[in-house]
């Protein structure tokens, strides 16, 4: 029975968001969503209701909140009536830290931690720039490409490969599968997430048969480990879950990044003038037009309040983190892309426990992958309007589908 007066049923009446014409015009839609209210009712494009929070002080606030949290019981009915996809345990990423709760988390997380701390990921610059200097020799040969194919997409996914441990021959099917499992489409979804379980449980089969120096047989010695210190869900958990976060996060930054950097050639020719900006520039790029939109779904454990808003048990909290970034107060005028802004504030890696792991990895990727794009291609520009970008039509991602650019 429903607990709410008329007037209050009237003000949840939820805003579509995210839909494919909403994501065309993501920005501006959001920003007068939050010119409403920085907790807004919505409705997702899988049909699910949700508190979008689109402040940065309440994007952080909810993100730390102790009520919200990521075990899904108490929002199993309102999740199973839309037929929203829970992966049982074992498929998809939940066997992962990022579906889990202290202290699970705590366990899971700090299994990979020390391969992706600041120190660890130093010791990768070599081999960054190398795969950037192989794929950027690849396209000088051409007058013309598509920015995402020749190089956004195939930098990072080479280098999370690498990193796990994904044999060449087996890395070309994860990337369209990725996007299935991001997408808002629940079947495709559904089947995304199994065909990566699957994908990653024989990856792990190979290694247990041939260990190599790699994160993945890392992780099957953990559960050898006479403790059990990882199940083999949780491994496959953990496996799906850097694919996916380890790749197409950083794909969408970086095409991100070079589409405002067309829109504001001035910020390129600052970047050509002093590389020694460009580790501030990835912040400024990160808080600009951010690759992840919204955060993962909290779960409203217990009744609590949210910037004045009454959230119930069971309800479900969406953290809209490039929306959060973009209205976060900075040093000068947030709207225009400064890539020397001192100390750029964002979201965009979450924040809180499951603040982004990765986030080191990126930061250095986009350094050296725009540095580089620019210090060699000094005349790139797009090859057709730049207000004709596709956006992704779907999921929580932000990027370019593709991105036409002229070379020289
Ligand atoms: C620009 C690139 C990236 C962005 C914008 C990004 C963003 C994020 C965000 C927002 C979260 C938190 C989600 C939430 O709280 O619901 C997160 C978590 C995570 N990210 Fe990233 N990410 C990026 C790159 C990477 C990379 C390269 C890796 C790994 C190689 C990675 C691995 C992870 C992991 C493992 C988590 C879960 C952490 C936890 O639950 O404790 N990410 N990322």
């Amino acid at each position: 029975m429903s607990t709410f007066s008329a007037q209050e049923k009237e003000s949840r009446q939820p805003v579509a968001v995210m839909t494919p014409e909403f994501k065309a015009d993501a920005v501006e839609k959001l920003r007068q969503l939050r010119l409403q209210g920085p907790v807004q009712r919505v409705r997702l494009r899988s049909g699910l209701d949700a508190w979008a929070v689109l402040s940065y002080d309440l994007a952080r606030e909810a993100l730390t909140h102790p009520a919200l949290v990521q075990d899904t019981t108490p929002a199993e009915e309102a999740l199973a009536a839309v037929g929203y996809v829970l992966h049982k345990k074992g498929q998809g990423a939940t066997g992962s830290m990022l579906a889990a709760d202290p202290p699970d988390h705590t366990r899971l997380r700090r299994l990979v931690a020390p391969t992706f701390s600041a120190r660890r990921i130093k010791l990768l610059q070599a081999r960054v720039q190398t795969i950037t200097t192989e794929l950027l020799d690849q396209m000088s040969g051409q007058d013309e490409v598509d920015l995402v194919e020749a190089f956004t997409a195939p930098l990072p996914i080479t280098v999370i490969s690498e990193l796990l441990g994904v044999p060449e021959e087996e890395r070309s099917g994860f990337r369209e599968m990725t996007g299935q499992f991001l997408s808002a489409q629940m079947d495709a979804r559904r089947e995304a997430g199994i065909w990566l379980n699957n994908y990653v449980a024989a990856l792990v089969a190979g290694k247990r048969a041939r260990p190599a120096d790699d994160l993945l047989s890392d992780l099957v010695a953990q559960t050898n480990d006479e403790d059990g210190a990882l199940s083999d869900a949780e491994l496959i958990g953990t496996g799906v879950l850097l694919v996916i976060a380890g790749h197409e996060t950083t794909v969408n930054l970086l095409g991100n990044a070079m589409v405002a950097l067309f829109r504001n050639p001035d910020q390129a020719a600052v970047l050509r003038q002093r590389p020694d900006l460009l580790e501030n520039a990835v912040e400024e790029f990160l808080r600009y037009d951010s690759s992840v939109e919204q955060s993962s779904f909290r779960f409203a454990a217990a009744d609590l309040e949210l910037g004045g808003v009454q959230i119930r048990r069971g309800d479900v909290v969406s953290v809209f983190l490039g929306e959060a970034s973009r209205a976060a107060p900075q040093t000068g005028d947030p709207k225009v892309l400064d890539v020397a802004r001192p100390s750029p504030r964002h979201v965009a890696f979450g924040h809180g426990i499951h603040y982004c792991l990765g986030a080191p990895l990126a930061r250095m990727e986009g350094a050296i992958a725009i540095g580089e794009l620019l210090r060699r291609f000094p005349q790139i520009r797009p090859a057709g309007p730049v207000e004709e970008v596709n956006w992704i039509p779907a999921g929580i991602m932000r990027g370019p589908v593709q991105l036409p650019v002229v070379l020289r």
